[in-house]
């Protein structure tokens, strides 16, 4: 199984908390993947009358909601979960005051523990992709969703795949970045379509190019345990890769493209 699906590995290592997805959003802003705020992007999709119910499937560190807070509803109810309880408590800390306005809940995608017709919006940013079972975890989202109520999805396309596995690749040869999605924008419309009957996708792209060793190493870093991330010999192949891919290339470009599906 790739490590991208496999729930032990990123439940007790990649997502045990969200130091590792910080630093590799921390990396990908540096190389300009995301000028405007891909969170306020994002949040602009959101349609929901004033008093709704809203639930984020694995919200990693709540960044969605730190970058938006002062567009959030007050008559909102939302529940942040993550399957990570070391994530969601790195969102209550993220949150800081502001996390009393939020319910916190560790939730696996796949069995969401509501009543049917729950919520009015669910979202699932950059996560569909991790879910082993991804029929099973758009059939509990569809049943824990009210009629008419909005479901949200993003995910990246296959050519930022492609170019974020292979730049991985040749840094860290046993990457577990995997050079296809079982939820991507190519392959996402489709799945979400069996359980909605209208699906939009708004998509954006970005050209990006690196040529500093920091943000290399910081995005390599961010795909190693952090027992790997203390030890020098861990470290060090992985500097002279790098050190290697710039001498040769100078520069790296690559495409990063990002979708979100709006459904209904
Ligand atoms: C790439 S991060 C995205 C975090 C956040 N949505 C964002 O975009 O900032 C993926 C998140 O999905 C969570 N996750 C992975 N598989 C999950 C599952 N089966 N159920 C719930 N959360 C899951 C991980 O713990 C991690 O926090």
């Amino acid at each position: 199984m790739s490590d991208m699906i496999n729930q032990n590995y990123l439940l007790n290592d990649q997502y045990k908390d969200a130091s590792n997805f910080s630093l590799r959003l921390h990396a990908l802003r540096r190389m300009g993947a995301m000028q405007r705020s891909w969170y306020r992007w994002i949040f602009d999709h959101i349609e929901l009358a004033s008093d709704g119910a809203v639930l984020e499937l694995g919200c990693g560190p709540g960044f969605l909601w730190l970058e938006n807070i002062e567009r959030v509803p007050s008559t909102w109810r939302v529940t942040l979960s993550d399957f990570s309880s070391g994530m969601l408590q790195d969102a209550r800390t993220n949150l800081g005051e502001k996390a009393q306005d939020f319910t916190f809940e560790v939730i696996d995608a796949q069995a969401i523990p509501y009543p049917d017709a729950y919520f009015d919006v669910i979202i699932a940013n950059a996560m569909l992709y991790h879910v082993p079972d991804l029929a099973r975890a758009l059939a509990e989202v569809s049943r824990v969703l009210k009629p008419g109520g909005r479901f949200y999805a993003t995910s990246i396309g296959d050519t930022a795949v492609l170019s974020l596995s292979q730049l991985m690749h040749q840094i860290i040869p046993d990457s577990w970045l995997s050079s296809s999605l079982g939820f991507s924008i190519e392959n996402g419309k489709e799945q979400i379509a069996r359980w909605f009957s209208r699906v939009e996708l708004d998509r954006v792209e970005k050209h990006m190019t690196v040529g500093d060793r920091e943000t290399l190493m910081e995005l390599a870093r961010s795909g190693l345990s952090k027992e790997d991330q203390q030890d020098p010999a861990k470290l060090l192949p992985v500097e002279e890769a790098i050190d290697q891919l710039l001498a040769r290339q100078g520069k790296i470009h690559f495409n990063m493209d990002f979708g979100l599906f709006s459904a209904r």
